[in-house]
């Protein structure tokens, strides 16, 4: 390709969230797009290959937002606290960053979000709602992009319940998990110069109840723990049992969770991990 085309096509994107687990997947795909990726954390590693820039950034604190974005094309915001103060850093650190994104003449500001949020009364996905009406409100252009739950995320929830003898499980919810590579992918075709508004929903590629997920994950693991049916009361369990954490038409994954489990199982033991 001649240099000037790969000169034009280079664009410098600030991506949040860069330590993360979609962060990491977005990473070498914004890279090997051509992007120039200015990746931000409260902690930045001091060990990473100098193939992004670093810049510290904290949005509870409030510090290095307008450093981080002040010479960026494009912004993949992907920082989150879902398990920390979620209403400071997802939805005042989002205000924040599109204030100084606005000030510093973005032209698209993409949006992470999750499949469901607009259904589920579950706190932590009002406050990733709200964030999505302050963005598409916002002067800064942007694109939301909803996921389904990674593989990963459900492994490491079923990596905890593992450690019982019994696993007491909400068996009927249902899930659509996605490998985070795939679904980083297909976010990172997002982050063009022009904003695409409203995207559409980005899942994995099938339908599981918590009772199938936890079946399979038994099965590669060898084990032969029983499995009881915990009756979970309220919204939140009967918006997941409904399936509006899924999105049927919008099967983008190929890696199914049998497949993905098999080889994350296969790596851990080559790491020498337990079975
Ligand atoms: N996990 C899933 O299954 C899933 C599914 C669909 C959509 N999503 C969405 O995908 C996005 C990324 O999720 P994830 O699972 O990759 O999250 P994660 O693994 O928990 O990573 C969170 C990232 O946010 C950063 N962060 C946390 N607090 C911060 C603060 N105060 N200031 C600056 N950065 C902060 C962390 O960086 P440092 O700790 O280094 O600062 C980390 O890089 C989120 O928008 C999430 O809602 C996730």
């Amino acid at each position: 390709m001649p240099i000037e085309v790969v000169i034009l096509m280079t664009r410098r994107t600030l991506l949040t969230g860069a330590t993360g687990t979609l962060g990491r997947a977005l990473r070498p795909r914004l890279r090997d797009a051509g992007h120039d990726v200015v990746a931000a954390s409260r902690s930045p590693p001091s060990t990473d290959r100098a193939d992004v820039e670093w810049v510290r950034t904290d949005f509870a604190a409030e510090t290095g937002i307008r450093d981080a974005v002040s010479d960026v094309d494009v912004v993949v915001h992907a920082a989150t606290a879902p398990r920390g103060d979620t209403e400071s850093v997802d939805v005042r650190g989002t205000e924040r960053l599109l204030v100084a994104a606005a000030d510093a003449g973005v032209s698209n500001f993409v949006y992470v979000s999750i499949v469901g949020v607009d259904e589920i009364p579950y706190s932590y996905y009002e406050h990733k709602l709200t964030a999505e009406r302050i963005v598409a409100e916002s002067p800064v252009p942007s694109t939301i992009v909803r996921a389904t739950q990674f593989h990963s995320f459900v492994h490491d929830i079923l990596e905890t319940i593992a450690r019982v003898p019994i696993w007491p499980l909400p068996t009927g919810i249902r899930l659509q998990p996605i490998d985070v590579g795939e679904a980083a992918a297909a976010i990172a075709d997002y982050a063009t110069p022009e904003a695409a508004g409203r995207a559409p929903d980005v899942g994995g590629p099938e339908i599981l109840t918590v009772r199938e997920l936890a079946e399979t994950y038994r099965e590669v693991r060898g084990l032969r723990r029983p499995i009881v049916r915990l009756p979970l009361p309220g919204e939140v369990a009967a918006g997941f049992r409904s399936g509006a954490a899924c999105c049927p038409d919008r099967t983008v994954g190929t890696t199914t969770w049998g497949t993905w489990l098999e080889s994350a199982h296969r790596d851990r033991l080559a790491a020498g991990g337990h079975r």
